[in-house]
């Protein structure tokens, strides 16, 4: 076991982990914040997307212990007093949620996406969640929420129905 010490949310913690548990794991099963979900384990659908310093990980495949010392944020993170974002707005608005099994991952790559590029193309979004895998929507209204959650939805109307 090593010890571990660690922000998440905004809050510390220090906790005592296995060398081999994943960040995942340890965010789910030893801080409770199931939020984040599991799906591959591998890698590959990014269910399990959080912020690491500021950039998105697939928390699967990052062990808790690598996070020593680190800030870590979670869909747990983004409503504030109880409001939601509007990242978390938009997706409700445009129906971009059904199983929601991948919308906390969705929705750390949107913040990330328009942290970078706060108005990006139909392409740039599509590019911007290539990782992050939705088996319930066929993207459409994933896109239209990240158009209105970058303001740019009332300008594309016309996107609602393309
Ligand atoms: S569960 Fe981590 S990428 Fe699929
Ligand atoms: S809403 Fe079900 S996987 Fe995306």
């Amino acid at each position: 076991m090593t010890k571990i010490s660690l922000t998440v949310n905004g809050s510390r913690y220090e906790r005592e982990v296995e060398e081999n548990r994943t960040l995942l794991r340890f965010l789910r099963e030893d801080l409770g914040l199931t939020g984040t979900k599991e799906g591959c384990g591998a890698g590959e659908c990014g269910a399990c997307t959080v912020f690491l310093d500021g950039l998105t990980v697939n928390s699967c495949m990052v062990l808790a212990v690598e996070a020593d010392g680190r800030k870590v944020e979670t869909i747990e993170g983004e409503a504030r007093d109880g409001k939601l974002s509007p990242i978390q707005e938009a997706f409700r608005d445009n129906h971009a949620v059904q199983c929601g099994f991948c919308t906390s991952g969705m929705i750390m790559s949107t913040r990330e996406l328009l942290q970078r590029n706060p108005k990006p193309s139909v392409e740039e979004i599509k590019e911007g969640i290539e990782g992050n895998f939705c088996r319930c929507t066929g993207y459409q209204q994933i896109v239209e929420a990240v158009l209105d959650a970058s303001g740019q939805l009332k300008e594309k109307g016309e996107l609602r129905h393309a």
